[in-house]
């Protein structure tokens, strides 16, 4: 079944929790945390302690994205923050091996993730290394932007290398996706879908969350 990883980047800031315990789906899972420096992305969002924060008052799985740079630094704060997840960037560091062992060693799940203007190539070997391996499909720092198309092919092809290499790295998207462009990027082969601004700015965020798992429900 694919998941719903809903980015609370789009969610009211004075007043998260809040908007979280709007959704009451038994379907959801997990919530996306975008995590930037205003140095790796031209942006800031916010740090541990809203995560912190956020674990004390919600159970869900937290998949961290990191948006930072030299995010080895901060690997164990995060996780000690109530992180599950946590996704690093190929570009963010020289030390993504190390850094994906830091995460590794911790005993949460691991991801790395990669610009749409990134070569696949520089992802492929990590992928037996992580847990999963985010295709940004918008240019990473802010919500709202339009799908790059381009995302399509990049997504099958992380398909067919995952499914011919016999690995278990699951593909999540992020970025520009809505209930109405969603199931095409299901049928390229994503597991997990990234959606901010299309629930968290909707009136009725649990209805907007139900509508993205009866389409899912359409596929395995
Ligand atoms: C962008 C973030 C995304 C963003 C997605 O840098 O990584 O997770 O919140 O937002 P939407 O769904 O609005 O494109
Ligand atoms: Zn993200």
């Amino acid at each position: 079944m694919v998941e719903l990883s809903p980015s609370i980047l789009s969610a009211n800031f004075s007043n998260v929790i809040g908007d979280i315990q709007k959704i009451k789906s038994k379907n959801l899972k997990m919530l996306h945390l975008d995590v930037m420096d205003g140095i790796f992305v031209n942006n800031i969002s916010f740090g541990f302690k809203m995560i912190e924060d956020l674990r004390k008052n919600c159970d869900y799985f937290f998949d961290t994205h990191l948006m930072i740079h030299e995010p080895l630094r901060y690997i164990e704060r995060f996780k000690e923050a109530g992180s599950d997840l946590i996704t690093i960037h190929v570009e963010s560091t020289k030390e993504v091996s190390k850094t994906i062992d830091a995460i590794n060693s911790l005993n949460i799940k691991s991801g790395i993730t990669l610009r749409p203007s990134t070569n696949l190539n520089e992802v492929y070997k990590y992928l037996d290394k992580v847990d999963l391996v985010l295709v940004m499909s918008v240019e990473p720092g802010f919500g709202g932007q339009g799908f790059i198309e381009e995302s399509h092919d990049r997504i099958k092809k992380l398909r067919k290398y995952i499914d011919e290499n016999n690995l278990k790295t699951k593909i999540e998207v992020d970025g520009g996706i809505k209930s109405h462009n969603v199931s095409k990027i299901v049928e390229d082969g994503a597991d997990i879908i990234v959606s901010g601004s299309d629930i968290f700015s909707k009136d009725d965020i649990n209805k907007q969350i139900e509508t993205y798992y009866d389409i899912f429900k359409n596929y395995k």
